[in-house]
Formats: structure tokens, sequence, C-alpha cells
């Protein structure tokens, strides 16, 4: 049979690799896909540079358009990124009757409801394991490894650049500023790294999972996004001496809702990226550097972990080309008999809402530099206390170690047990209110993925 013919658009660091390992593993990757799979055209501005990449017998255009009107091509590798022409590219690959492969996780996580529906009802495939954690098959792990399972929870580290400089600020003691500064330099941030520190691309991807493990429309706008801008090396080092290391996770999880006489009511997702502790004895707290981990518990499998490379040329590809041997075994197969892109039959998706961040249960970690003075620690204890909020851990430095000798301000640790946000919200004011707090209050998320 000849080979199934596949339009790229975008010859970049993924787009090269991509080309590079089909061709390198084609044997093989034929052997498994039951067919032959060949990039056969094209489409980037930098035609020169695209053509010193595929060589002869590929087809290079500057018009993606070209690509997509090309009936001898099957499917479209969009490699673009963004959501301006990306969108109208894909779109258009879908009317035309191609399947999509992308590792455009920010064009899913916004605009992933639109595009699924268009590629159902032309019975077409739209793949992205490329877009969520680079190479690990979160994705297939997700929708076809755990499809015996009621997904309970997913937490990942799903952004190296943010994990390279948590390790950092870590290991070297120093602040953000600085290790973003070298992390720069060294080419593991952007030069604007906004998505990355923000925490914005770790929301697209982990919208992205929760949509797959729940069922539920993607809705990167309910995602409560919170980076790691604001970390201090004080933090990460109070945390460890407590037992916790500092990581920004990505956190979907299930949660049952209880009624107002406390009987099972409806069930929330909890969809939220923040700086998070998590215990050092956990796996996934000893991550290090620009590596991606994702854990999963699922009722029947218990809590899983994947681990690998979340970004690079190769990596990525060996995501990208899975979907294309996915979409080649598949190809003749009815849409019903498909492996539905979001897990879940397009008709079987639910309607669990994503919880206002106000509902979140989660635990915490507090910093509160105070007055070294009598009764500060049962002021706030007490605050806490008539919240109904438990302390689970306090830790007080010596002034001393804070503020040098004669300090007259003292930094309080308080680890607390699950409690409500909004609670937690309200505690904190009245805390911040206190007179001898003298700083405002750092406040840092804590999961113990049991
Ligand atoms: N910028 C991403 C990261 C890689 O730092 O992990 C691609 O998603």
């Amino acid at each position: 049979m000849k080979p199934i013919q596949v339009g790229l658009l975008g010859i970049g660091t993924v787009g090269s690799g991509t080309f590079a390992v089909l061709q390198r593993n084609q044997e093989e990757i034929t052997r498994r896909a039951g067919r032959g799979i060949a990039i056969t055209m094209v489409a980037d501005l930098d035609v020169a540079r695209a053509k010193s990449i595929v060589g002869e017998g590929v087809q290079v255009v500057a018009d993606a358009r070209a690509v997509i009107a090309n009936p001898e091509i099957d499917i479209v590798i969009e490699l673009i990124g963004g959501y301006g022409i990306a969108k109208a590219l894909v779109l258009e690959a879908i009317a035309a009757g191609k399947h999509v492969v992308t590792a455009n996780k920010a064009l899913l996580a916004l605009h992933g409801t639109e595009i699924f529906a268009a590629a159902s009802a032309q019975g077409v495939m739209v793949m992205f394991e490329a877009a969520v954690a680079g190479g690990i098959p979160i994705i297939k792990a997700l929708r076809e490894g755990l499809t015996a399972n009621r997904i309970q929870w997913i937490a990942g580290i799903i952004n190296g650049t943010t994990n390279f400089i948590l390790s950092e600020m870590r290991d070297k003691g120093l602040d953000f500023a600085v290790v973003l500064q070298e992390a720069q330099r060294l080419g593991y941030a952007e030069a604007d790294p906004t998505f990355d520190i923000e925490g914005v691309d770790a929301a697209h991807k982990a919208t992205l999972m929760a949509s797959i493990g729940f069922g539920i429309p993607v809705q990167f706008d309910k995602a409560y996004v919170e980076g790691i801008t604001q970390l201090t090396a004080t933090d990460i080092t109070y945390a460890e001496q407590l037992g916790y290391r500092i990581k920004l996770l990505g956190i979907a999880k299930r949660r049952e809702m209880k009624d107002s006489a406390g009987s099972p009511a409806a069930e929330g997702i909890e969809l939220r990226v923040h700086p998070t502790l998590v215990p050092i004895k956990r796996l996934i707290a000893n991550v290090e550097g620009a590596m991606n981990a994702v854990m999963v518990h699922g009722d029947a499998v218990g809590t899983t972990l994947y681990y690998g490379k979340g970004a690079g040329s190769e990596p990525t590809a060996s995501a990208v080309i899975a979907d294309l041997v996915d979409i080649t075994r598949m190809h003749s197969a009815t849409a019903a008999q498909r492996v539905p892109a979001l897990a879940f039959q397009p008709g079987s998706m639910n309607n669990m809402p994503v919880l206002p961040m106000g509902e979140v249960v989660t635990a915490y970690y507090l910093r509160l530099r105070v007055a070294d003075e009598a009764g500060v620690l049962a002021q706030v204890t007490g605050i806490l206390a008539s919240s109904g909020i438990s302390i689970d851990a306090v830790l007080q430095r010596e002034a001393d170690e804070v503020g040098g000798e004669g300090a007259t301000s003292t930094d309080l640790i308080i680890l607390t047990h699950d409690c409500v946000e909004s609670n937690m919200n309200a505690a904190m004011a009245q805390m911040q209110a206190v007179k001898s707090v003298l700083a405002p209050i750092v406040r840092i998320r804590k999961e113990e993925l049991a």
C-alpha cells in the first residue's frame, strides 16, 4: 500500500525533529502502523531553510493553504503555534477532510470545543499528544491506558522552564529574577517567558488533561492561574525545613459537593495552576531541572506517575509521530470506532462545573513577618481557630536569624490542614489587619498527593 501522505505546516524545532525521526525509524514505524507514513509537503515562510532540512523529494511551499488544498494529503501537522493563523488553518484542514495533528496547547485550550466539534462533524481526527508534557505519552495514558478508571485527580509538573527555575532557586539559594536571567542566557527560558513563568502554559496543558480525565469541555477561562514570579528563596528554604519542596503544579481534581443537609450532591472539578508545597518524599518532588512529570490517581489503578522530557525537538517529535501512527491505523475506521479525541464520546461529555477558586479545598503554607512581641502567635492562631482552620505545624525563626542581632521582627510559618479557600481568604484578611503583622502574608498552597 502507498504510504499515507502528510503535510507539515511550520518546520521549526519540532517539525525538523519529526521529519528526522520519521526518516530514521521509517522501517519500524511502518511495521507498527501497517503502512508507510511520509511527509510529502511542507509549508514554511522560510522556504530556503525548509528545503535545506527536508532535501529533494519533498515539496516546499510558503503558502500553508496549498498543503491543505492538496488532495493527496490525508494528514496535516500544525506546528505554527498561537491562536491566529493556526486556528484558521486547522479549521480549514478539517473542513477539507484532513486529519490534524497539533502540538498547539494554547489553541486547543482556548478553542478546542469549536475545533473538536468541527472535526466530529467532518468525521476526521484531531490528535494532540505533543501538546501536553512533550514526549510523555500522557494523553494516551489518560485516554486509553486508564480508560477503566474513574479519575480522581491529576497533578503535574508540566512546564519545564519553571521547574528549571525552581530547581536552581533551591540549589543555589537565589531569588527568582536572578535565576530567570540565567535561564534565558542558557536558552532554557524564552526571551519573552511570560506564558511560562505566569503559569499560562501549564494552565493550557492542565485544561486539556482535565477534559480528557473528566469528560468536560475544554475551558481555559475557568482555570485559576498563578505563576512563580512572587516566590522567594526564603519560602523555598522554609518549605524544605518543613519537609516540603515547592513545585509549580497543574492540578485537576474531582470534588464531590455536599448539599445543605450534608448529603452528596453534584460533582465539580478543581482546575488550578499555582506554586505548591509537595512532600519531599514523593517522587514528583524530586523531578528536577527542565523535566516534566504527571501523577494520575484513578479509582482502580491507584496513583501512577509518568516522567520524561516535556519539550525539545525529538522528544516532542516522538509524540507527534505517535499520533501519526494512530491516525494511520484508524484512518479507515468509522468515527464511532475510533478512540475519541477527548476520551469520552462526543455525545457523552458531562456538565460537571469547574469550581470557582473560592470553593477549592487545599492545605496552606503561610509566612507572616511579625513584630517579635508577646501575644502575636496567639492572635494569629486565634483567627485561624475561629475560622475553623486547623493548624498542622508551626515554625518560628529566631529573630536574629531573620533580621540580624537585636531584630524586632520574626517569621512565623504555619502549615494548615485542608480548608476551603474562601475561609482562608477571610482569615488572611483578618490576620493582615493585626497591627503586629508587618508585611503582606505569603500564602502557598500545599498538596499531599497521596
Ligand atoms: N515552554 C514549555 C516548557 C515547553 O517550558 O515546558 C513547551 O510546552
